[in-house]
């Protein structure tokens, strides 16, 4: 009997975890010391459902931070929420909006691979008044958090940048306490991706080869524990498609 994990869950696509990580720091290290990490960054983050309102009063450094795919934090009533964690947060967008919707004495775990954009981060949070937030290099395969601290995750266009998506969905699972809520913008695709995405060694750094058939990371993410999935907003990005994803760690 073949015991291998299904490709599309496989830690080793192309050149291994490890390579394929390094790939990805290189590419967000790039990113995040330009001006502005999307081409058309207000168009990119106000189709992601990001309030324009608040967009346009961001201090200008901050507005250029954005390269999600959609806007999580909608789907996340903040009241009562103690703490709240970041998965590869950026340039710290998504941060800030919680941090500025949570109470005083909350606080937003913020955690990327790449240090380069936590420095980012750490410009887009200036003069946030709100919950504190706290930036931390960290590989969401292994979170250096404790069981069940966290009352919710968010991850915006992250999840499919994980080369092992059972660890990442199993440490959300950990760190979420029963009943937390897993909110999440991400990728989806129909399909195999064309031949030159998955030829090319970059694709994954890029947000396309770790990008997942629905019904597969449905399928993960259950398999790590999580119920009430919701996966909605179905738009299109580029060759694949940007989805809204809810859960919850059961309570
Ligand atoms: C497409 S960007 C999205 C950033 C941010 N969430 C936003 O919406 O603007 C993906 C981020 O995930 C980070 N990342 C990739 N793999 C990661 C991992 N294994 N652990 C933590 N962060 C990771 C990258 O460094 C990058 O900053």
């Amino acid at each position: 009997m073949n015991s291998a994990p299904p490709s599309h869950l496989s830690p080793q696509r192309s050149g291994g975890a490890a390579q394929t990580k390094r790939l990805i720091r290189r590419r967000y290290a790039q990113l995040a010391v330009r001006d502005s990490l999307h081409p058309d960054p207000r168009t990119n983050a106000l189709a992601a459902g990001c309030p324009a309102d608040w967009y346009d009063a961001l201090p200008s450094r901050a507005a250029l931070a954005f390269s999600g795919c959609g806007w999580p934090a909608a789907s996340l009533d903040p009241s009562g929420l103690q703490t709240v964690v970041d998965l590869g947060c950026g340039g710290g967008l998504d941060t800030r909006f919680l941090a500025e919707r949570l109470e005083a004495n909350a606080q937003v775990i913020a955690l990327d691979l790449t240090p380069e954009t936590l420095s980012r981060a750490r410009e887009t949070l200036i003069g946030v008044v709100g919950a504190s937030a706290r930036l931390l290099a960290a590989d969401m395969e292994k979170l250096p958090l404790a069981d069940g601290c966290a009352d919710a995750t968010i991850a915006n266009a992250a999840l499919n940048l994980a080369t092992d998506k059972p660890a990442a969905f199993a440490e959300i699972v950990r760190v979420l306490r029963p009943g937390g809520r897993l909110v999440a913008a991400d990728l989806v695709r129909v399909g195999p991706l064309p031949a030159e995405i998955q030829a090319n060694p970059m694709a994954m750094a890029a947000s396309l080869g770790g990008v997942m058939e629905e019904a597969d990371l449905r399928g993960a993410l259950e398999g790590a524990g999580l119920t009430d999935i919701v996966i909605t907003d179905h738009r299109p990005f580029g060759p694949v498609i940007a989805v809204n994803i809810t859960a919850s760690r059961r309570a």
